[in-house]
């Protein structure tokens, strides 16, 4: 891999510091490195009416998807202000799983030197789209 766990983490952590979370007071941060070697970063967004908030994951895969860049092989999500390491929403995993069935995810909290990883198969399995042979 072109960076490490940790400098992925390090990314997450940056751009979870532009996270737009003032309802939740709950900042998060998410990078993905792609096959081609790119990193995109993403961070939570939410809105006064609650329900159109985006997570930071989902903004760093739709910001990858929409360059051309789907093939992701690891995602790291830190939660800037949670006290264990962080695993994506289940809408998160879902969509993840529509790029990659291998991409490890790299979870982390405020105390970034302790992290677990996951393959989103691990966090998605029995997954439909195994039947569809997409
Ligand atoms: N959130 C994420 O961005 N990613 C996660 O994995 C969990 C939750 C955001 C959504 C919302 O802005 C805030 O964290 C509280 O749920």
């Amino acid at each position: 891999m072109k960076y490490t766990y940790n400098e992925l983490i390090d990314f997450a952590v940056e751009a979870g510091r532009k996270s737009y979370s003032p309802y939740s007071q709950f900042r998060v941060g998410a990078a993905l490195l792609t096959a081609s070697g790119n990193v995109f970063t993403g961070c939570n967004i939410e809105n006064r009416s609650y329900s159109p908030t985006v997570c930071a994951e989902r903004v760093a895969i739709f910001k990858a998807v929409s360059e051309s860049e789907s093939d992701i092989i690891a995602l790291a999500v830190v939660g800037l202000d949670c006290d264990y390491p962080l695993p994506p929403c289940g809408v998160c995993r879902q969509v993840l799983s529509e790029f990659s069935k291998n991409a490890v995810v790299i979870m982390a909290g405020r105390d970034t030197s302790v992290f677990k990883t996951a393959t989103i198969s691990d966090l998605l399995p029995f997954d439909a789209l195994d039947d569809l042979k997409v």
